[in-house]
């Protein structure tokens, strides 16, 4: 059955099209403690996990939909036992499976398997290139030693490697090493994402905030990496947001082209969109993918550009960054419906830069590390 034909108009459906990538946040149970996770300040408990039937079945209708790309994500996937079966009906599916791992959990042997069922590709995170500090900011002794290994591992069974490497102020002087790290490892692939301040990170982000001069040093040194790597390792970059002067389309737009999928079912037009109040998420174990993706409140909420205020609504670029992100608006200016403050066109672009300014030029206070504790403390004022 065309997923789409029971509940929209054939020119609706040709506009939109299917989503192309599908988060899925198998849990947000994690041993590590990154203070820049992207998951929620209030983490979803184990208890309220879905099933792995129902886990199945999204993915199935996530293949009849039109979607490619599956991102099995967290907290950390690999601590669900149903992972096998669930990499396993993704190939049987048609669904390009990433592992998007801390590592920390992994046997070669269950790697083995995963990739024996089919597993497409592994991303493996690296908090740095420094083991101590790279176990410090994670929170996790021996860590970083296992990660090598288990990306030693990837590169062996002939599985695509990504190295994910979120930077920041606290590990951005070692960048040269993450990129020789990533060349050592056989990576095909190295995402270097300053950190994007909501959630976690922007509650930690006077003691993450680089300088200006820092991001400026390393956007000339992954530009010289890239010249130098040529045909061995593709750098993406992230810059921070904070010191550009045009908003990242985030998501590639809001609800264009992925959807998340929460623990709990909760579908997503981004992972912070819980952050926005008002907005009414459905839930997978009440509704198909087809009709959330189509219909929901959420995601229909900052669809396109009808929603749009100046200057965005009559500025070229509209349809480019589609207005940037509504989750940094509503953490900056407290409304998710204005232009992303990182636009140089926005009224608040001056006091947004300032503030990156003057936090990045005071000693880093102490991090908020990620765990459930901590964020309902921070959710209560009491951090
Ligand atoms: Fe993008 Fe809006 Fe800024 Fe134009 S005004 S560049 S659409 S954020
Ligand atoms: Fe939600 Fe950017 S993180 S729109």
């Amino acid at each position: 059955m065309n997923p789409f034909s029971f509940s929209t108009s054939a020119e609706q459906t040709r506009a939109l099209g299917p989503p192309l990538g599908l988060l899925a946040e198998l849990t947000h149970r994690c041993p590590l403690q990154c203070p820049y996770c992207s998951n929620p300040l209030v983490l979803e408990r184990a208890g309220g996990e879905l099933p792995t039937e129902i886990w199945l079945d999204v993915l199935e209708q996530a293949a009849a939909l039109g979607v490619l790309q599956l991102h099995l994500s967290g907290g950390e996937p690999t601590l669900r036992p149903d992972l096998d079966e669930i990499v396993a009906l993704a190939a049987k599916v048609g669904l390009y499976a990433s592992l998007i791992t801390a590592g920390v959990l992994l046997t070669r042997e269950r790697l083995e398997k995963l990739a024996a069922l089919g597993l497409d590709h592994v991303q493996v995170s690296v908090q740095d290139a420094e083991p101590g500090n790279a176990d410090r900011i994670a929170r996790h002794a021996g860590g970083h030693a296992k990660k090598i290994e288990v990306a030693r591992w990837v590169r062996t069974l002939k599985l695509p490697l990504t190295v994910n490497a979120p930077v920041h102020r606290q590990n951005i002087s070692n960048l040269p090493a993450i990129i020789d790290l990533a060349v050592d490892l056989g990576a095909q692939r190295l995402e270097v994402a300053h950190v994007q301040y909501y959630g976690w990170a922007l509650h930690n982000r006077q003691a993450l905030m680089p300088t200006r001069r820092q991001v400026l040093d390393s956007v000339e040194l992954v530009e010289r990496a890239r010249e130098r790597l040529k045909g061995v390792l593709v750098i993406d970059f992230v810059v921070p947001d904070y010191y550009a002067r045009r908003p990242k389309p985030c998501m590639g737009g809001w609800g264009r082209g992925s959807i998340n999928i929460t623990p709990s079912g909760r579908a997503l037009p981004c992972h912070a969109a819980e952050t926005i109040p008002g907005l009414l998420f459905d839930n997978v174990r009440d509704k198909r993918l087809a009709d959330i993706w189509l219909h929901s409140d959420a995601f229909q909420r900052f669809r396109g550009t009808d929603w749009m205020p100046q200057p965005c609504r009559s500025c070229e670029l509209r349809t480019v960054d589609w207005g940037g992100c509504r989750c940094q608006a509503l953490a900056f200016a407290g409304d998710a419906g204005l232009t992303d403050p990182a636009c140089a066109k926005s009224d608040l672009h001056a006091a947004f830069t300032q503030i990156a300014e003057a936090e990045a030029s005071e000693p880093a206070r102490e991090l908020v590390f990620r765990n459930p504790r901590a964020g309902r403390d921070v959710e209560v004022g009491r951090r």
